[in-house]
């Protein structure tokens, strides 16, 4: 993280939207903004997509509507998070330089005509991003609206790999400073096999499409080289903002939701001094709000447990899913208030005003198409006046917990790559399935990058780890023979930094930590279950394990490894213990591990609470506040008192939250 230490951009809980005034007659701006105000809001996102308005022709400024509306927000008391436009090049700039155009692995040019449709490597775009950014800077980095730096908009969206020449020669460049020489090279992409040897970078492309399986290791590094080239667009951007606004906070929306892995955010962390992150949920998943806890735990670990921003989510549909379903009446309080009890500070959505034209018109805005006299507009104000109550919560921190979890995408680049043993090994389905159970438990957990320091923790889930840093085997030992638990599940420590495995019986990177060899995986087949010896069910996964230093704690009673160890433990003096799961747990199976390791470090849940009640802690030197969210169709006890801060009354120990309700104490 910077090490920026100045103020957060509102007074209490951020609350707003990505608002795009240019979509709309001036008339309108009027009744916005007596409408936010009516709202509560008091921080909007401003042009982030308005290049074209702002610079019509090049070097042809129109200031003008910019100028007015950020005089009305301030004349309301709405700050402004002002946004570089770089996600929305003007279509001069596009037809100046069809170049910058991003090139798919088929060798396809993409068109102009939707947003994001840039090279990163593209030279072009590097130059016009921050030739913009700093006419922005200049002009309005000293208006008293502004409250902070919005840089472009969730960078690598739809144009996170670009396989075109420009790209080929920034890849070649990389490349040649990731390794020593060619050989080297070689010897990393392991390209003995199938006699892919290069005698020169020259020779090297980017993977596009091939006949069959591209090289792993090529593959990957395109990864990181693509990784890296937002990383530096970001940073140019920002070197820029910070040069000329050095009083101004700087963040990018990231996209820490589903399965988007296509930045590694870890190294774009030191860039920003505000963590921020849009979310959506997946409406037909029954179990969205434990996808939403994921996420936003996720975030908190990238944010080092300070809080964050939720810069995006919908009020109600989205318009980019099969069947975008609305949501519910009090959903959208449940899912903005998960993000605030999980270390958000603000609660921003996409966007003001639903737009009536273009590619997002059936997308739900804090105004929808109904207008002030709607239900999504009444629960928007409601929303307002809830988290106006709210305001002390700010800046308050969800209190370090005892568990963690570890994620990486390195690990997630590498792990979906082709032609491996199963596609059903799925990169996060057992860190959802790790957390989730937590969630049910009630035990709070920190989500971190698996290069996080561990030291305080009792508890380290290490779930398909599958490419590992490479001290880390050194860091869960520390854990372990300070007396904590270390749980690490199937195909983690596998390979090395360049994809080849690490030989001698898997996991090469964690054999001695766990005590185990596994000589050969032995994946199941499409719906295959397997039954453990302590009763348990697996799924997807078993393992032909020998264990060479832990006890076997169940055994696979069938299946294509029956008889071999499927759990086992190594014990160390002082209570420490390294497990080893070597199948995916179903629901309950999961929830019975974990209430034994979780037993063993002695962890108890935040507040002991029944399944589908959400109860997490914030907490600061002046007092905690206890968020208590109901998924499920039936009031539920909160074993906790203090003041509801939702409601405005006093709860006691026992008092029910209502179904599908929320209640926020502020601890007695
Ligand atoms: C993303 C973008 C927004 C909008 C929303 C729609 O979050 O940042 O501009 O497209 O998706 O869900």
């Amino acid at each position: 993280m910077s090490r920026w230490t100045g103020r957060w951009p509102t007074d209490g809980i951020a609350f707003g939207a990505d608002y795009n005034p240019e979509q709309w007659p001036r008339e309108v701006w009027a009744e916005d903004v007596s409408l936010m105000q009516e709202a509560g809001v008091n921080l909007v996102s401003l042009g982030i997509f308005s290049w074209g308005q702002l610079e019509p022709e090049e070097g042809r400024f129109e200031f003008d509507w910019l100028d007015e509306i950020l005089d009305l927000l301030h004349g309301a008391g709405i700050g402004v998070d002002l946004a570089t436009p770089s996600a929305a090049p003007p279509v001069w700039l596009h037809l100046q330089h069809p170049e910058m155009l991003p090139v798919d692995a088929d060798g396809l040019r993409f068109t102009h005509g939707s947003r994001e449709s840039w090279c990163v490597s593209s030279p072009v775009i590097r130059h016009h991003a921050t030739r913009i950014a700093r006419v922005l800077a200049e002009r309005y980095g000293h208006h008293p609206a502004v409250k902070m730096w919005h840089v472009s908009n969730e960078l690598a969206c739809h144009n996170g790999r670009c396989y075109c020449d420009v790209s080929a020669a920034a890849f070649r460049d990389w490349l040649g400073k990731q390794y020593a020489d060619v050989d080297a090279l070689n010897l990393a992409w392991g390209t003995a096999f199938w006699g892919q040897r290069y005698t020169s970078f020259e020779q090297i492309l980017p993977p596009r499409r091939t006949t069959t399986i591209p090289n792993p290791g090529q593959r990957l590094d395109f990864e990181r080289f693509s990784s890296d080239a937002f990383v530096a667009h970001l940073e140019a951007e920002a070197a820029v903002l910070r040069e000329v606004t050095p009083h101004l906070p700087v963040t990018t929306n990231y996209m820490v939701m589903g399965d988007f892995h296509q930045i590694d955010y870890q190294a774009t962390t030191p860039l920003v001094d505000i963590v921020s992150n849009d979310h959506y949920l997946w409406a037909e998943n029954p179990r969205g709000w434990a996808e939403l806890a994921f996420s936003a735990d996720r975030v908190r670990g990238l944010s080092g447990g300070r809080p964050w921003l939720l810069m995006e989510h919908s009020t109600s549909a989205v318009n980019w899913q099969p069947r975008n379903l609305a949501k519910e009446p009090g959903q959208m309080l449940r899912n903005s208030l998960q993000h605030v009890a999980r270390g958000s500070d603000g609660v921003l959505f996409f966007q003001w005003r639903q737009s009536r034209a273009g590619a997002e018109k059936y997308h739900s805005g804090m105004v929808p198409h109904a207008g002030r006299d709607s239900d999504v507009f009444r629960s928007v104000t409601e929303l307002g006046a809830v988290l106006g109550r709210l305001a002390e919560v700010r800046g308050s921190v969800v209190p370090r917990s005892r568990v963690a979890l570890l994620w990486d995408t390195a690990a997630w680049w590498a792990s979906d790559l082709e032609a491996h043993p199963s596609v059903d090994v799925q990169y996060l389905d057992v860190a959802r399935d790790l957390h989730g159970a937590l969630l049910d438990a009630g035990v709070a957990v920190d989500v971190l990058p698996a290069s996080a320091a561990l030291d305080g923790y009792d508890v380290v889930l290490v779930p398909t780890l599958y490419l590992a840093p490479s001290d880390l085997s050194d860091r869960l030992s520390g854990v372990v023979s300070r007396g904590g638990q270390v749980l690490v599940t199937y195909f983690s420590g596998i390979v090395d930094q360049a994809d080849r495995v690490i030989l001698g019986g898997y996991p090469g990177a964690f054999r001695d930590l766990l005590g185990v060899r596994v000589e050969e995986f032995a994946p199941l087949p499409a719906d295959g279950v397997v039954s453990l010896s302590d009763g348990s069910v697996g799924t997807v996964w078993s393992e032909r394990l020998v264990a060479t230093g832990a006890e076997v704690l169940a055994t696979f009673a069938d299946g294509p490894s029956a008889g071999r160890p499927g759990l086992t433990r190594r014990s160390v003096e002082g209570g420490g213990g390294a497990w080893y799961l070597s199948t995916r747990l179903d629901g309950p199976s999961v929830a019975a591990l974990l209430d034994r390791v979780l037993s063993d470090a002695g962890v108890e849940p935040v507040v002991p609470s029944p399944g589908g009640l959400e109860v997490v802690r914030r907490s600061s030197d002046t007092g905690s506040w206890l968020f208590a969210i109901n998924h499920t169709g039936t009031d539920l006890p909160l074993r906790a008192s203090g003041t509801d801060l939702v409601r405005g009354a006093s709860h006691s120990s026992g008092d029910r939250v209502p179904a599908r309700g929320v209640v926020v104490l502020r601890e007695d």
